[in-house]
């Protein structure tokens, strides 16, 4: 149903952002000061936040549904690092069918609940060859490489500006605490700009070298929509990925996609303490 609704233009309009909202306000008082994506290999972060309490997206007013290949789909409220947090466990990909009305709607509606910091993850592919696998990077800055925007449409004033400025997308005052509690909890991270893809294919060698030579340093399917909405309704963002495939289009390497999942799920450990250190400082 929220398919055909959202499909002409990018933005979902101001009426499905406000019904959901009184929806979840209904039910909850809760008020988070932090939204958290929980993005492949992030996932067990969700069993470290005191709930208090969960939604499912299905029972969430013009939330998309869910797909098999989508991950389990739940937003959580409650504490994690000391600070009041909304995360959302399992995402949605704009390779699945989802227009990025529908991708993004959940940022709307956590900004609407209160959330004025936003933190997204992700797998991604390394195309600077002195990522190692399974190394945490954080995102100083994207090229959106998607073809797409998610504010094509009418622009809502009150949610934000109709010509967002991207002079900061990744806050680099977030960037400064990540790379503190890094050095604290002894999970090092590096630095990079993400280049988001629509996929669902992987690169060519040819393109791996374009996105190289454009300065890319990560690539993904994921985050570029979420983070772009966000800035458009001002909030303070950190990305962050997981280096799970090295995109060498000198030495390329058949991919396998289980064994991203893999590299994924094994680091997914430092980047939660990474990430819990953190928001405490934020
Ligand atoms: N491209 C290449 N490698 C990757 C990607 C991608 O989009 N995501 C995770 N590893």
């Amino acid at each position: 149903m929220p398919m055909k609704r959202f499909q002409k233009t990018q933005a979902p309009g101001m009426e499905p952002i406000t019904k959901c909202l009184a929806y979840v306000l209904k039910k909850t008082s809760f008020k988070p000061e932090i939204a958290l994506i929980l993005g492949t290999g992030l996932g067990n972060l969700a069993k470290r936040i005191k709930a208090e309490k969960v939604f499912s997206y299905d029972e969430l007013p013009f939330f998309p549904k869910t797909t098999v290949q989508s991950h389990s789909g739940k937003l959580i409220l409650g504490e994690l690092g000391g600070k009041k947090i909304a995360a959302m466990e399992g995402r949605f990909h704009f390779y699945e069918g989802y227009s990025l009305a529908e991708v993004t709607f959940p940022v709307r509606v956590l900004r609407g609940m209160g959330a004025k910091t936003l933190v997204v993850s992700n797998a991604a592919g390394g195309l600077n060859l002195s990522y190692k696998k399974g190394e945490i990077v954080l995102i100083t800055d994207h090229i959106n490489f998607m073809g797409v925007n998610p504010l094509v449409g009418p622009n809502e004033d009150p949610l934000g500006p109709r010509f967002p400025d991207m002079y900061e997308p990744y806050s680099k005052r977030l960037i400064d605490l990540t790379l503190k509690a890094s050095g604290e909890v002894k999970v090092p991270a590096a630095q990079g700009i993400y280049i988001g893809v629509t996929g669902p294919c992987l690169e060519t060698r040819a393109e791996y070298r374009m996105m190289r030579r454009w300065g890319a340093d990560l690539v993904g399917m994921s985050t570029v929509p979420e983070v772009i909405v966000g800035v458009h309704m001002g909030m303070e963002i950190l990305g962050v990925s997981i280096v799970t495939d090295t995109c060498d289009p000198d030495h390329l390497e058949p991919c396998n996609i289980q064994e991203i999942i893999k590299t994924a799920n094994e680091a997914g450990p430092k980047l939660d303490k990474l990430v819990t250190a953190a928001i405490r400082k934020f």
